[in-house]
């Protein structure tokens, strides 16, 4: 599949412009273990990059003329550095702007290229293909013209591009997983500090398979931006009572039970899931360690309760996932992942059972939803790299 991918993004980019391109870079998609919706709560999460990717065949240009073709999408968009860069319709070509327009204006980019890109993320998934977008430019960037960012630069303009370009106030965990994924490893990420510790991804008799409900999101209608409005009231009105609180990470449940009354139905269960699934990354990765996959597999479907019941950012499509697995004794837990409001299930599952799982919930997921369900069996892969430069294999 990978091999497939930077062949026919190599082969497109040479019809196109005539050449081989200078370099091949890849940045992956990334799934979360556990931590939904507390990277902008100042919490913990554990994501890890997988083995779907965003190809990009770049070469650079003499002067300041840029081509961006999403053959994919069979879009093309052209610009020159010299030009401003400001938000524009297709909301592909934002991502991209976004991160060009800061290392234009901080770090003095102005010379110009040609790109090609395809993706077998899939889109709307929930697996994070714009923040494989945004890093992978980043990334790009930074090695052709020697920009001299690290990768929590590469990482933190990303997030700054979803803000500024495209209106999704983002957190930092999936630009975070796209760039420092390791193969076989899962991050336990400090939101608040971006210390990260890798885990081994050995989950023993177990696997992670992902069920795609193939109802498409996008963060810019959906419920995201809200749901910080709601949380960062809550937090105000904690801090009001417990000056203590600096953030959720010293919110305990009990201060938020007490003030239960004065946060309001909504902004109370808002906070109380955010305090409770800060908790349950701690646990999770405890439980991780000492290969407690039973545990592991109660927490995850916890989180899916929080997020379902109480952060409300579910869907009828994904519960049904999650509920669809409830009572299989193959399964030790499932929730929905990533932002919501459709995209995947997350699900940890007996080893050689998937393909009879797979089978069984398609068909009760076609009866009655009459979507197609998707399934993925993911690896857990390195993050962001120069696959190929100047044709000669480093990787
Ligand atoms: C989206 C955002 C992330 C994170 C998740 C929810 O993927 O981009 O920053 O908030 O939702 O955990």
């Amino acid at each position: 599949m990978k091999k497939k991918l930077i062949q026919h993004t190599s082969e497109h980019f040479e019809k196109l412009f005539h050449s081989q391109p200078q370099s091949i870079f890849l940045s992956p998609g990334r799934i979360n273990i556990i931590g939904e919706h507390v990277d902008y709560n100042d919490g913990f999460v554990m994501p890890a990059a997988i083995n779907k990717y965003i190809c990009f065949a770049i070469s650079k240009n003499e002067n300041s003329e840029c081509a961006l073709i999403a053959k994919d999408l069979n879009e093309a968009y052209k610009f020159d550095m010299k030009d401003e860069l400001k938000p524009v319709e297709k909301m592909w070509v934002n991502y991209i702007l976004g991160v060009l327009s800061q290392l234009k204006d901080k770090y003095g980019l102005v010379q110009g290229f040609n790109i090609v890109f395809s993706s077998t993320i899939p889109m709307g998934a929930g697996l994070s293909s714009s923040a494989a977008l945004e890093c992978g430019i980043g990334y790009a960037m930074n090695t052709l013209f020697d920009l001299g960012l690290t990768k929590e630069n590469i990482a933190l303009i990303g997030q700054k591009s979803e803000h500024t370009f495209v209106g999704v106030n983002c957190g930092i965990m999936d630009q975070f997983a796209s760039v420092f994924g390791k193969k076989n490893k899962v991050i336990k990420l400090d939101c608040n500090t971006l210390e990260h510790e890798y885990y081994k991804a050995d989950f023993k008799k177990y696997s992670l398979l992902l069920l795609d409900s193939n109802v498409k999101h996008t963060h810019l209608t959906s419920g995201y931006n809200v749901r910080r409005q709601e949380v960062e009231a809550g937090l105000k009105i904690i801090q009001e009572h417990f000056p203590q609180v600096k953030t959720f990470r010293n919110c305990t449940e009990n201060m938020v039970l007490e003030l239960k009354e004065k946060l309001g139905d909504t902004v109370f269960r808002r906070c109380h899931f955010v305090v409770k699934e800060i908790q349950r990354v701690l646990d999770a990765a405890a439980a991780l360690s000492q290969s407690d996959f039973k545990k592991l597999g109660e927490l995850m479907s916890e989180t899916h309760q929080g997020l379902s019941k109480e952060y409300e950012v579910s869907c009828e499509e994904i519960d049904f996932l999650v509920d669809a697995v409830q009572h299989e004794k193959t399964v030790l837990g499932s929730r929905m992942m990533g932002g919501g409001f459709g995209g995947c299930s997350i699900n940890l599952v007996e080893k050689g059972t998937e393909e009879t799982l797979i089978k069984t919930i398609s068909e009760r997921y076609a009866d009655a939803f009459g979507i197609e369900l998707k399934a993925y069996k993911v690896k857990i892969s390195k993050g962001t790299t120069l696959y190929k430069d100047n044709h000669a294999a480093i990787q």
